[in-house]
């Protein structure tokens, strides 16, 4: 089996270590000389936002709020949606990895401004749903640049893509394929296969994609009910932090190529490399599907396609939520009870393990943005003083549930009134939010545009 190890020591090396024969081989490849033998640079976007854009933004918005006569709920919490970070952020993906199509995943946030964004930079689009290609097909979007890839969709919904003539999907097992067969037979299929995500912050392999050796009574079935397989498809995991099973998943989606070819089906034309990337390792992460893709799908017959869904919108959006109550428990211990939670836009809590960072953004009449430092959940023996107040943070609901953190520490004691704000809040948060005990679900999004804003 060989595998990819990271080696940051290296620099812009990578090391593949090969451990076929159980012996490990290391070969140091300069993995950034490999795409078409350009000097691909390594794209250094700021690692802070257009920082100056969010706060005036967050500022104007808060100083329009006067708590003690607002409407209710016009002190919710809001978003701050930087669309110049989705540019930025396209512009390193055509860097890295300028032969792979992105269609972002509109699940991750199908919010309507991001996504014609998205569009205008030329993006296509991975639906789930029929509501999903819905909302894609609304901006008139060519349906040639929709792939519906759920693997397991409902009959109607496959009956429905056909109308919409939405051809591409993925398929991982027999009975979707006769689904297929009798729905929409002119379908563009793809072969999902499941890879090890097991050290994903969200697994899905799980739940999707079909073993190798299922592969070939899956082709067999493929070509019995005369079907139009155009490629292979597989997803390490969201929030993948192993770039080993990149590496394998391109390896073994070969193994699928090849087989076609053996059993007499048509050479596929298409790998589509899912999603699981993350900006913060974005340029490891790309560097081994390079590799990947030099090493097992040299030459540029095959097109690569990607779903990227966290990478496009995670630092694109800034939350900021309002404390609405407060228990004193000490002189430097509170429970703070804000208006956002895990039934909320912090559902990434529970669903997609994240841990948002509480950042004071207003407290006795001053703002605070700029104070990186204002909290910390690793106290420090000699940041006692630095941090002399203990909380806990909770959502609205009466769930004892609805906790986002048990244990942070703040520079600040803040007070009913203040404001909290939430960097990097853009995947797998207002998707999925409800009105859990009447509370809202829609936020209100603020937009700048870091790029033009700063013309
Ligand atoms: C089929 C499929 N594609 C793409 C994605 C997007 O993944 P990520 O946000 O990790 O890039 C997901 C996430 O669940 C998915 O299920």
């Amino acid at each position: 089996m060989a595998s990819v190890k990271l080696d940051h020591s290296l620099g812009s090396s990578i090391t593949l270590v090969d451990f076929d024969n159980g012996s490990a081989k290391d070969m140091v490849v300069d993995s950034d000389s490999i795409v078409n033998n350009s000097n691909t640079k390594s794209y250094k976007l700021p690692y802070e936002p257009a920082h100056e854009f969010i706060f005036n933004s967050l500022k104007k918005r808060i100083e329009s709020i006067n708590e003690d006569t607002c409407a209710p709920g016009e002190e919710n919490s809001f978003f701050v949606c930087d669309l110049g970070e989705l540019e930025k952020l396209y512009k390193n993906w055509k860097l890295e990895l300028p032969n792979v199509q992105p269609f972002y995943a509109v699940k991750c946030n199908p919010n309507e401004k991001i996504l014609q964004t998205l569009d205008q930079l030329g993006i296509n689009f991975d639906c789930a749903s029929k509501s999903e290609i819905d909302k894609v097909l609304s901006m008139n979007v060519d349906p040639e640049r929709i792939i519906y890839a759920n693997p397991c969709k409902a009959s109607s919904f496959i009956r429905y893509a056909q109308t919409k003539n939405v051809l591409k999907s993925t398929f991982d097992n027999v009975e979707e394929l006769h689904k297929i067969k009798k729905f929409h037979p002119n379908s563009e299929l793809f072969i999902r296969i499941a890879t090890d995500d097991s050290t994903a912050q969200c697994r899905l392999s799980t739940k999707y994609g079909c073993e190798l050796s299922d592969v070939e009574n899956l082709l067999q079935a493929v070509k019995d009910l005369d079907l139009n397989l155009v490629g292979v498809a597989f997803h390490v995991g969201s929030g993948a932090s192993d770039f080993t099973s990149l590496y394998q998943a391109v390896k073994d989606s070969r193994y699928v190529f090849d087989k076609c070819i053996e059993m007499g089906l048509p050479e596929l034309k298409i790998l589509d490399i899912g999603g699981g990337f993350q900006f913060e390792s974005f340029h490891e992460s790309s560097k081994v599907v390079r590799v990947a893709l030099e090493e097992y799908f040299p030459g540029d017959k095959v097109k690569f396609m990607a779903e990227p869904g966290r990478y496009f919108v995670s630092t694109a959006l800034t939350l900021a939520s309002n404390v609405i109550a407060k228990r004193t428990i000490s002189n430097n211990e509170a429970m703070l009870y804000i208006n956002d939670g895990v039934y909320g836009n912090m559902n990434c809590i529970l669903f997609d393990h994240q841990e948002p960072i509480p950042r004071i953004l207003y407290h006795n009449n001053e703002f605070h943005y700029y104070d990186f430092e204002s909290s910390t959940n690793m106290l420090k023996k000699n940041d006692v003083s630095k941090y002399p107040q203990k909380v806990s943070i909770w959502g609205p609901t009466c769930d004892g549930l609805d906790c986002i953190t048990k244990e942070y520490y703040l520079k600040h004691d803040l007070e009913v009134g203040d404001w909290f704000y939430f960097p990097n809040l853009g995947a797998y948060t207002s998707t999925a939010a409800t009105p859990f005990n009447g509370f809202q679900q829609h936020s209100d999004t603020l937009y700048i545009n870091s790029l033009k804003d700063a013309l």
